[in-house]
């Protein structure tokens, strides 16, 4: 079974924590774009979703899913979103694809929070994926040096602005030993919007895609 094969098959997992009614939080990455598809034969089933980046926007929208705005939506059931990385504490590493904030944003509305990976993402510390950073652009040496001091090596993602116009630093050589202190230490710096470790808020379902089929955890 390839990657792509795993991705498809989890994301149908995932199928069976949508209820009937609902409006459900949707992420972002090549996992939930699987999702997406998946949805595609249940779209007369709920009544719409929350979307975490512009890209699963466009691709709810062509298949006929009403997409709401957040904040005309008062509670979410679920959240279905994939990772770069996730521990057995459930603990994740997310914003490869650049889309972290409103995928925190939408996790932190929502009731349960179901993480779809293939069993690539599953590891024992987080770190060895750099860390995301959304960084308010001004501030962006200035967070820099601050995540210097912190211990990790920052590098700037050339060519990449967010959702909110801000920019990116992926965090390279952390090991991520204690997730809640240092997702509150790296947000306590001054231009930090947020960054990719999801400790605090983090999976309630992890479901992992593997050659002998899902396990959920
Ligand atoms: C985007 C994310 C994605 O969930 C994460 O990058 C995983 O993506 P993929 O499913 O393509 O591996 O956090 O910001």
């Amino acid at each position: 079974m390839d990657q792509n094969a795993k991705k498809q098959a989890v994301a149908k997992a995932a199928l069976d924590y949508v209820k009937d009614d609902c409006i459900i939080g949707v992420g972002s990455g090549s996992t939930v774009g699987c999702f997406i598809e998946a949805l595609a034969p249940y779209v007369d089933r709920i009544k719409g979703a929350v979307s975490a980046s512009e890209s699963s926007t466009a691709k709810l929208k062509a298949i006929g899913i009403e997409v709401f705005d957040l904040n005309d939506v008062s509670e979410l059931d679920i959240y279905v979103d994939g990772a770069d990385e996730v521990t057995e504490h459930k603990h994740m590493i997310k914003g490869g694809g650049a889309a972290l904030t409103r995928e925190k944003i939408v996790a932190a509305v929502a009731e349960t929070f179901v993480c779809i990976v293939d069993d690539s993402k599953r590891v024992d510390v987080l770190g060895r994926f750099p860390l995301p950073v959304e960084v308010i652009p001004m501030a962006r040496s200035y967070v820099a040096r601050k995540l210097v001091e912190l211990g990790g090596d920052p590098e700037y993602r050339q060519g990449v602005i967010t959702d909110n116009g801000n920019v990116i630093l992926d965090v390279h050589n952390m090991r991520i030993l204690d997730p809640k202190k240092l997702e509150s230490d790296i947000n306590a710096i001054a231009g930090v919007v947020t960054n990719g470790l999801f400790a605090h808020r983090g999976a309630d379902i992890v479901l992992t895609a593997s050659e002998s089929g899902i396990v959920k955890y």
